[in-house]
């Protein structure tokens, strides 16, 4: 009998001893098939208490390389090489270590989605669900924040007390969305709660009922019974009609598509399990130290 590729995958986890971690934004077959789903911190904190010594990592190759800054004796599998997030590259690490000689009573904040090198120059690392607090608890006042704007705008709206100089950067499927949505996505359903993700644009972001990360506005949508309006990855809407059919969930705008996010397939990680596809994460080991300074520090500070 011919058996499904979830099958396939189940029976060669446990024949393998490997983990399979799944970002919040894979498609829901990859979901049923993980053995942690979660947000790219979450993920990345969870793969560090895992038995397992191989770890399969279904999102882009940042989020499997802070698996493997965390936890450098796993093996740590990204099923597909070109899973990259475009915002993770949007300033070198040579142009912060420029502008921490030219800044030196500056401190670089780096939003989680970077690469391993650029963590590694940086003072601390946020998430989208952290980086308030983070940064409200941190001794500096003067802060650069890279690389994403809209993360980096709110935060400066919301700590007003520090001096915070943004970088440029943007993801380009939340930066995408413009005013004329939000305001027609309201008029067409009046009555639903507008949860929005801080990488959407300032602009965008004064519509919302709920601004949060990925987590955030899952946790918020499981415990509430109101229609939504989904400002983030349509997945997380598909992730919801699955979960309550009987609520409705409506995405803010057609663009929330993440290319990188759906170009991981079953087949892929079958792939990858035989050893016969993807990238297993390396890093220089300076680098990963360094790397892990900044990832201990988001840690310490968001206590
Ligand atoms: P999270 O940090 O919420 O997992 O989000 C990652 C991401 O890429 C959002 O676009
Ligand atoms: Fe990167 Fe944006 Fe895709 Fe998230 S949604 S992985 S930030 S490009």
């Amino acid at each position: 009998m011919l058996r499904t590729l979830q099958d396939q995958i189940i029976q060669l986890k446990k024949e393998q001893d490997i983990a399979i971690l799944a970002h919040s934004y894979q498609s829901p077959d990859i979901l049923e098939i993980a053995d942690c789903k979660g947000d790219s911190y979450a993920l990345s904190v969870a793969a560090e208490k895992l038995s397992q010594q191989t770890v399969v990592m279904c999102g882009v190759r940042f989020m499997a390389e802070t698996v493997k800054i965390l936890s450098p004796e796993k093996k740590v599998i990204l099923p597909v090489t070109d899973a990259t997030c475009p915002m993770a590259e949007q300033i070198t690490p040579e142009r912060v270590l420029q502008f921490k000689e030219e800044h030196p009573d500056y401190q670089v904040v780096a939003y989680v989605n970077t690469t391993a090198q650029l963590k590694a120059v940086c003072d601390v690392c946020v998430t989208s669900s952290s980086a308030l607090n983070i940064v409200k608890n941190m001794e500096a006042k003067n802060i650069l924040f890279i690389p994403d704007k809209n993360l980096g705008s709110y935060v400066k709206a919301n700590v007003p007390d520090k001096n915070i100089v943004l970088w440029d950067g943007c993801c380009p499927v939340h930066n995408s969305v413009t005013e004329a949505e939000c305001l027609a996505a309201k008029q067409a359903y009046p009555n639903a709660k507008l949860l929005m993700h801080p990488e959407l644009p300032a602009d965008v972001l004064q519509y919302a009922d709920v601004v949060g990360s990925t987590a955030d506005i899952l946790k918020y949508a499981r415990q509430s019974d109101e229609d939504c309006i989904i400002g983030t990855e349509k997945s997380i809407a598909d992730t919801l009609k699955l979960e309550k059919p009987g609520c409705h969930y409506h995405l803010l705008s057609k663009k929330l598509m993440c290319p990188d996010m759906r170009i991981t397939t079953l087949a892929d990680i079958l792939k990858a399990m035989k050893g016969e596809g993807g990238d297993v994460i390396e890093l220089d080991e300076t680098i990963r130290k360094n790397a892990k300074r900044a990832i201990d520090e988001m840690i310490r500070l968001g206590q």
